[in-house]
């Protein structure tokens, strides 16, 4: 995570910016392990992109505390929360950020969600974007030391159909050799850490 932000966000943030991120936004929620809703990506034994879901009320790990933090989300009513992606640098526009978004999207799916909700960093946009997100606001974050980030909050409906398409897609690729070559690909889910 350190490293994904250290890499890519001087792109879109200064010096100071994206040593607060470093601090207080590359930070594994430990609630997301515990829940079983955030995913890692490995090639080799190495983790080189990781990402999850939330069915509770926190948009983001350098949010800081405050009562809302923690709540169950009501799927009728609410949306999930996308959290944490980060692809290492050296591993970026392979498929991988997607392929963690598909899967949160499936587990939120089963959940009774029809919704997805993020707040993305700005080098998140494009990828957010393609995958289907609209942008709702631009606005800036404090993180927990003061430091204002650019945001922007997206959501995105769920796809209803996906799980009878991927079913469908399944089944015809146990006759046909795999075709893509990224870590965690060829058939094999995402690990979910801690659940
Ligand atoms: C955002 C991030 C997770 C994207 O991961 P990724 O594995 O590179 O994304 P993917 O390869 O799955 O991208 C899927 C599509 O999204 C779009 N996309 C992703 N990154 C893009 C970029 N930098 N510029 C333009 N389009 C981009 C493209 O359409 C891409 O498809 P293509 O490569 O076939 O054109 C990665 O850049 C990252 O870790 N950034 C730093 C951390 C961060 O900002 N996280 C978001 C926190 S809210």
């Amino acid at each position: 995570m350190e490293e994904s932000v250290r890499a890519l966000f001087p792109r879109y943030y200064d010096e100071r910016q994206t040593r607060s991120a470093v601090r207080f936004v590359a930070q594994a929620d430990p609630q997301l392990i515990a829940d079983g809703t955030y995913f890692v990506l490995e090639s080799s034994g190495d983790l080189v992109g990781c990402g999850g879901w939330s069915r509770r009320d926190r948009l983001y790990t350098g949010s800081g505390e405050s009562a809302a933090d923690g709540r169950l989300l009501d799927p009728r009513t609410e949306p999930a929360k996308v959290r944490a992606m980060f692809v290492r640098s050296d591993w970026t526009r392979r498929g991988l950020g997607r392929r963690i978004l598909e899967e949160c999207e499936a587990a939120a799916r089963r959940e009774g969600f029809s919704r997805l909700a993020l707040l993305a960093t700005l080098p998140g946009v494009p990828l957010y974007r393609a995958y289907g997100f609209e942008p709702l606001e631009e606005l800036e974050t404090a993180l927990v030391d003061g430091v204002p980030i650019a945001c922007v909050a997206m959501e995105k409906l769920i796809d209803v159909g996906r799980d009878v398409r991927d079913a469908d897609e399944e089944n015809s690729a146990r006759t046909e050799a795999p075709s893509r070559s990224a870590p965690g690909s060829g058939g094999r889910a995402p690990r979910a850490v801690g659940g």
